[in-house]
């Protein structure tokens, strides 16, 4: 029989961090510049822009992209993104242009600045900010949290989870640096920002940065007893872009959820919220054995009221059933424009009802990641920083 290795909760490592003492690779910067020309006409000469590109590495190691290039290339980037669904609005994502900010303090608040912006009263919008770009020596700033918003999670003497057990690392770093937190299921963790003086300092976020959404069920009014919410915002902070040769360690971004993220795992997954049981109970489900399907059943229930609690406040989010039709509308824009969408079906296909989503009935062009750039790169390092593992 063959064995099938457990889906990795969090991307596996993708690249190594970039070498400490690493100039940047003129044939990366010529390849991107090469490609950022053909594909947006951009206005000017490639090879006058290319003189000084190759001056700028000769002389520092590293070169400076224009906004032009910075916008277009984090955009790329999210186009190249196998593992996400959401690609059809990848030419939408907003940059927020902060290349000149990398000291710890500012950092975070520009991170606060970035969800209230995003937030848009509830029309997200996908955003990224970029913070200053590593430099031939190793990056300026790079933010330890694995998401913006993240909450909390303690063990209890006995054993119990109280809060997010994906997150009991970095919450003991949290606590190291001196932050308390309530002790409640749903406690943001601070930022924890590392810049080049190498020093850990952690912030809270400012409670108006943090939208949350208390869930209710359609119909069932007992259903917000259970005292279950979530943050509206997921902003992934703990994957490096690179573009050209170019490594930002630092540069978060959103888009807006879709249900099943929250309903078929943050708040289902056995070692996280494990809330199935509860919600069973709440629905009177006959759990005495599996064949009565009341998993099946509870997490029907939850992934409702998580669209119908965004819906409810006007917050945008997606369900899986639209967000397919959506994705297999980009492969097909990105055929029409002669290009391959690298796509992997085990993180493409939602946790529920796979079969019922076109995306299921099909497989998806073959991509060596490693040559795929712009992108998004989750560094082994970066992964056990976001567990409150120091290197
Ligand atoms: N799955 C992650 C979470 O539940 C978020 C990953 C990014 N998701 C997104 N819709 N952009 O927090």
């Amino acid at each position: 029989m063959p064995v099938i290795p457990p889906k990795p909760a969090a991307p596996p490592a993708a690249a190594p961090d970039p070498r400490p003492d690493g100039a940047v690779d003129p044939a990366r910067a010529r390849d991107f510049l090469d490609r950022f020309h053909r594909e947006t006409r951009a206005p000017g000469d490639p090879e006058l822009r290319w003189q000084r590109i190759a001056e700028q590495i000769r002389d520092t190691g590293t070169y400076t992209h224009t906004s032009a290039e910075l916008t277009w290339g984090a955009r790329v980037a999210w186009r190249n993104s196998a593992r996400c669904i959401g690609r059809l609005y990848w030419n939408s994502l907003s940059v927020r242009d902060r290349r000149h900010v990398d000291r710890a303090g500012e950092v975070a608040a520009q991170c606060a600045g970035h969800l209230r912006e995003t937030w848009r009263g509830g029309r997200i919008r996908p955003t990224i900010t970029v913070f200053a770009p590593d430099s031939p020596t190793g990056p300026r700033v790079r933010i330890w949290n694995e998401q913006l918003i993240r909450y909390a999670g303690y063990r209890r003497p006995d054993g119990t989870l109280v809060g997010d057990g994906r997150n009991l690392g970095i919450t003991d770093l949290a606590h190291e640096l001196g932050w308390r937190g309530a002790g409640t299921d749903f406690d943001p963790l601070p930022l924890i920002i590392e810049d080049a003086d190498g020093v850990l300092r952690s912030y809270a976020l400012p409670p108006d940065a943090v939208r949350e959404i208390d869930l209710t069920h359609p119909d069932h009014p007992g259903f917000a007893g259970l005292g279950l919410r979530w943050h509206a915002i997921p902003a992934i902070a703990n994957m490096r872009l690179e573009i050209g040769g170019v490594s930002y360690s630092a540069a978060p971004f959103n888009g807006w959820y879709m249900g099943t993220e929250i309903g078929a795992r943050n708040l289902v997954d056995a070692d996280r919220y494990d809330m199935l049981p509860a919600i069973a109970d709440l629905f009177g489900l006959d759990t005495s054995s599996e064949r009565t399907l009341w998993r099946d059943r509870a997490t029907i229930e939850l992934n409702r009221a998580v669209l119908h609690s965004f819906d409810a406040v006007g917050a945008t989010i997606t369900d899986h059933h639209t967000e397919s039709v959506r994705f297999l509308r980009h492969v097909e824009r990105e055929a029409e424009a002669g290009r391959g969408c690298p796509a992997d079906w085990s993180w493409i296909v939602p946790p529920i009802s796979g079969g019922l989503t076109p995306v299921y009935h099909r497989y998806y062009d073959d991509h060596d990641e490693s040559t795929l750039t712009p992108a998004y790169l989750l560094d082994e390092a970066a992964g056990r920083r976001s567990a409150g593992l120091r290197p």
